[in-house]
C-alpha cells in the first residue's frame, strides 16, 4: 500500500523521536484507519560520521544509530535498511549473515568494496554508493599530485630534509620544453575513469591551461570534453603527459593500466592514481619507474592498504607514495540519502546503485 499523506506532526514526531515502535499497528492511537496500514522501516545510520538526522526525518522510518566496530544488536537485526561508513569487516560480515530482512544498504564510499566483500545477497539487497559524495575532495587531491608532479615539491623536500638547495629546480627554467611534464599549462591530460569526480576536477585542469581528453565505458561528449573507449587507448596513451586514473575498483578494472599499456606512455609521463590501487600493475609501473620509461607516479590508492613495509613501491624512484588521504570525508551526504529513501518507498529505482 502506497501512502503519499501522513498524518500529523504528532506521528512525525513520535516517529522520529527514535522511540517509536517498529510498526505503526502497534500503535493504533496516533493513526486513522488508513494509515494503521503503514509499516515503519527502521533505518540504521552509522556513528562513524556527524550526520544531521533531522535531514533524513519525515518518512515512516525509525531512525537508529549504530557502532560500525560492534555488532549490530539483535534488538537492531530487523533493520531493512543500512547505512554504512568505515564498518568493520566484522560488522559487515556479521550483518550479512544475520540482517535478514535487509533491503537496502547505502554505503557513502564512493566504491564500497568492503560492503560488496562482506556476503551480503545482492539479489535481494539493493546497495547504493556514496559516489557524488567526495568529489570536492578527490579532484582536490589529484590536482595536488599532479601539481606536485609537474612542480617537483616532492623533491624539494627531499633535498630539504638533507639541508641541499635544490638549484635544478629553481632559477630561470625553460618554458614548457617538449618531453617533460612541468606545467599543467597545454600538457595533455588523460583522464581514465570520467565519472563524478572528473567532473568536479576538469574545470580547474582547464582553467590551468590543459588539454583534457577522457576514457570511460561509454564514448561522447561530456562537459565539452571528448571520451574514448578504452579502444582508443592505443592511440591516446603515447600522446599522453600525465594520465590521471579514478576507476572503481571492480574485476573489469583489474590492473586495467598493464605492462603494455605502461609503455605506450611517454618517457617523460606521470601517471596519477586516485581510484582503486588494484586498477594498475603495480610491479609493472615499479618496473617502468626503475628502469627510466616513465617520468613518475603519485599513487593515493594501492593494492595493498597500508602499503607493506616490504614494497618496492616505498624505494621506487620518482614515485609519491599518499596513504588513501583523497577522500575519507562524505561531504553533503544527508541530500543522497534522503533521496534514496524516498525512492525506496516509492518504489522508484535507487540513485547510484550497484
Ligand atoms: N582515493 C580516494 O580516497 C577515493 C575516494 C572516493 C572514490 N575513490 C574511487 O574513485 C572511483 C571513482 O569515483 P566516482 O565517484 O568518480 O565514480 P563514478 O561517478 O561511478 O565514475 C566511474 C567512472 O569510471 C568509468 N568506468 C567504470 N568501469 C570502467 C571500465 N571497466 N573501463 C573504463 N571506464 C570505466 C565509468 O565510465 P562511464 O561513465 O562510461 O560509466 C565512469 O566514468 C570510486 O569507485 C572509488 O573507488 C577513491
Amino acid at each position: 500500500m502506497r501512502i503519499s499523506l501522513f498524518p500529523a506532526t504528532r506521528f512525525l514526531k513520535a516517529l522520529h523521536s527514535h522511540q517509536f515502535p517498529y510498526t505503526a499497528a502497534a500503535s493504533p492511537r496516533l493513526f486513522s484507519s488508513a494509515a494503521a496500514a503503514i509499516t515503519v522501516m527502521k533505518l540504521l545510520y552509522p556513528n562513524s560520521l556527524k550526520l544531521d538526522i533531522s535531514r533524513i526525518e519525515g518518512f515512516p522510518t525509525s531512525l537508529v544509530e549504530y557502532d560500525v566496530k560492534q555488532l549490530i544488536p539483535d534488538e537492531h537485526l530487523d533493520a531493512e535498511a543500512l547505512i554504512t561508513w568505515t564498518n568493520t569487516a566484522e560488522n559487515l560480515k556479521d550483518a550479512a549473515e544475520r540482517m535478514k530482512n535487509l533491503r537496502w544498504i547505502q554505503s557513502l564510499a564512493a566504491g564500497p568494496n568492503d560492503v560488496l566483500s562482506a556476503g551480503f545477497d545482492t539479489s535481494k539487497i539493493k546497495v547504493t554508493t556514496g559516489s557524488g559524495l567526495h568529489d570536492h575532495t578527490v579532484a582536490e587531491h589529484a590536482l595536488g599530485l599532479l601539481l606536485n608532479s609537474a612542480r617537483r615539491f616532492y623533491e624539494m623536500r627531499d633535498y630539504q630534509l638533507q639541508g641541499k638547495w635544490p638549484g635544478h629546480l629553481g632559477g630561470p627554467q625553460p618554458d614548457r620544453p617538449a618531453g617533460s611534464f612541468r606545467t599543467l599549462r597545454d600538457a595533455r591530460v588523460l583522464v581514465w575513469g570520467f565519472g563524478n569526480i572528473a567532473k568536479t576536477l576538469v574545470p580547474s585542469l582547464l582553467g590551468l591551461g590543459a588539454k583534457v581528453k577522457g576514457v570511460a565505458r561509454h564514448p561522447g561528449v561530456r562537459m565539452g570534453i571528448e571520451i574514448y573507449g578504452e579502444d582508443k587507448l592505443a592511440e591516446l596513451l603515447p600522446e599522453t603527459d600525465a594520465l590521471v586514473m579514478i576507476l572503481p575498483g571492480d574485476p573489469s578494472t583489474r590492473h586495467a593500466l598493464n605492462a603494455k599499456r605502461i609503455a605506450l606512455l611517454p618517457s617523460h609521463a606521470w601517471v596519477v592514481n586516485v581510484g582503486r590501487g588494484t586498477s594498475i600493475d603495480e610491479d609493472a609501473l615499479a618496473d617502468a619507474l626503475e628502469q627510466g620509461k616513465l617520468g613518475g607516479a603519485a599513487l593515493d590508492v594501492f593494492e595493498v592498504e597500508p602499503l607493506p613495509e616490504s614494497s618496492r613501491l616505498w624505494k621506487t624512484p620518482n614515485l609519491i607514495v599518499s596513504p588513501h588521504a583523497a577522500g575519507g570525508r562524505p561531504q553533503d551526504a544527508e541530500p543522497l540519502i534522503v533521496d534514496n529513501l524516498r525512492r525506496l518507498l516509492a518504489g522508484q529505482e535507487l540513485k547510484n546503485l550497484i
